[in-house]
């Protein structure tokens, strides 16, 4: 096994035998391993402590240790010796600083358990940075839709004009998915947040080593028991993941609208969101939201890549897995990115009211409003349906009440009059008050948006404490670990 150990040569894990030969490079994660080099730190120091604890190694031993990992802190992981990947290299540098005792720091565990603790403790971090990110993101949208509750614009469906809402109804949308998206995150996190250290290779360990005490130490609720999925498992990548590609999706869709709206002069977006060309000098193009949209794809990308990695591989570790965790770096670190940028265009983003005022109405948008109102006179839904459809038939475009009239008459042998007030059909034509008719829980109607507007804002406090919670957890577990090693260095 090249887990097997030496304490005389350059690089403590390959030892000569296994110098990495023509395939050295290719073996090795030590640069990629860069963004582990702080999680793998806390990670031996937490083991080294539980060891001194549970008296398996002694006090000097693990004070020693615990000197020599601050000087490769301080060293940084660019001055790090050759190795592997960063736990060959930052133990054969702890054994280079206190000789063969520095050895024992990889007593009782295996480098698969200490990658997984490292993958997880890492990944807890950009989780809860990219909580942040939607967050505030949903805290801008809902202030940008605060003042357009009455503000009217066409809504689509199969990009069609379909019927008439508002640019808060249409923004707070957009809310409620990133709430869900939100949901997602810390949900993976709640699964994510527990500590694989003391799997060792697969097979656990003869020492009396205490896993809950190093799960403690490095802010885990609690540990993965099974000491073999312990070491195996990557499912906490593949749902972190998921939940990006999702949130990515989200985003997809507001940068696609916003890209839409702008081609329509419904929105203008600002110039720090807009790019513009090298020859045609009076283009403004949404290049930010392109790039938004396109890094959906990325992120797709990443799940599909990192789910091919993970598929039918066989129980216990296989190298194999080095290759996995990238896909899901890279994914949230370009989500996270990508949910400022699209929160920042459609917040900058100003809406046209007379362009939206105008166009709320197209395609007879209001004609749903229309059949709504001889439906709730008694007509079957269906009937009226058809009266409205012939009437938009015949129109091409604007209905007004005579048009709806030649089309009762037809359809129905009766005036509309004579079923409903002709005021009340003039306001149902009316863009603006077709919306506000539009009551039922979670509609459009400006005071029912103005109601759940407390509730949204209710929703993205919970979310940014349940947040703040999850952060302060981890930095008292972080300040308790440092008042261990400082006690013994
Ligand atoms: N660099 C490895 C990884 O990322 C660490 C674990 C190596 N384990 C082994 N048995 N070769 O997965």
């Amino acid at each position: 096994m090249s887990d097997e150990e030496s304490t005389n040569a350059s690089d403590v894990v390959r030892r000569e035998r296994f110098s990495g030969g023509p395939a050295r490079e290719f073996l090795s994660s030590l640069a990629a391993d860069r963004r582990i080099f702080a999680a793998d730190l806390a990670v031996d120091r937490a083991h080294v402590v539980m060891l001194d604890e549970q008296g398996i190694i002694d006090g000097e031993d693990a004070a020693a240790i615990l000197a020599a990992l601050r000087d490769v802190e301080a060293a940084g992981h660019g001055e790090l010796p050759d190795g592997e990947d960063v736990h060959a290299a930052i133990e054969t540098a702890v054994i280079e600083a206190v000789g063969q005792r520095g050895g024992k720091m990889h007593t009782a565990r295996s480098r698969n358990d200490e990658v997984a603790t490292c993958l997880r403790y890492r990944l807890r971090e950009d989780v809860l940075s990219t909580v942040e990110a939607v967050i505030a993101a949903r805290e801008a949208l809902t202030e940008a839709a605060d003042p357009h509750t009455e503000t009217v614009m066409p809504g689509y469906t199969h990009l069609q004009p379909a019927q008439p809402t508002t640019v808060a109804h249409y923004l707070l949308s957009y809310e409620s998915a990133l709430a869900r998206d939100t949901e997602r995150l810390l949900d993976a996190y709640d699964r994510l947040n527990r500590s694989p250290l003391g799997g060792a290779a697969f097979a656990g360990t003869p020492f009396d080593i205490d896993r809950e005490r190093t799960a403690e130490l490095l802010g885990f609720d609690g540990i993965v028991e099974n000491s073999m999925d312990a070491s195996s498992a990557r499912d906490f990548l593949v749902e972190t993941t998921a939940a990006i590609a999702g949130l990515a999706t989200t985003l997809s869709g507001i940068a696609e609208d916003l890209i839409l709206f702008a081609n329509k002069g419904y929105v203008d977006l600002a110039d720090d969101y807009s790019s513009t060309s090298s020859i045609m000098p009076q283009k403004k193009n949404p290049d930010s939201l392109e790039l938004v949209r396109g890094t959906a794809g990325d992120a797709t990308a990443g799940l599909n890549g990192l789910l091919t990695v993970l598929k039918g591989l066989p129980r216990a570790y296989n190298r194999d897995l080095q290759r996995a965790h990238a896909h899901a770096f890279e994914a949230i670190d370009a989500v996270r990115e990508a949910t400022d940028v699209a929160a920042g265009a459609a917040t900058t983003a100003e809406w046209n009211r007379d362009a939206l005022t105008e166009a709320a109405g197209d395609g007879f948008s209001t004609a749903t409003g229309v059949a709504d109102l001889l439906a709730m006179h008694g007509l079957p839904f269906r009937t009226a349906h058809e009266t409205v459809a012939l009437a938009a038939e015949r129109a091409d475009g604007s209905v007004d009440v005579e048009t709806l009239e030649e089309a009762a008459a037809e359809t129905l042998g009766r005036s509309l009059t004579s079923i409903v007030d002709r005021e009340e059909i003039v306001a149902a034509l009316d863009p603006a008050e077709s919306v506000a008719s539009r009551r039922s829980a979670g509609g459009p109607a400006p005071d029912v948006v103005r109601d759940s507007l407390v509730g949204v804002v209710d929703g993205i406090a919970d979310d940014a404490n349940d947040l703040a919670e999850r952060r302060s957890s981890l930095e008292e577990a972080q300040a308790a670990l440092e008042t261990e090693v400082a006690d013994r260095v």
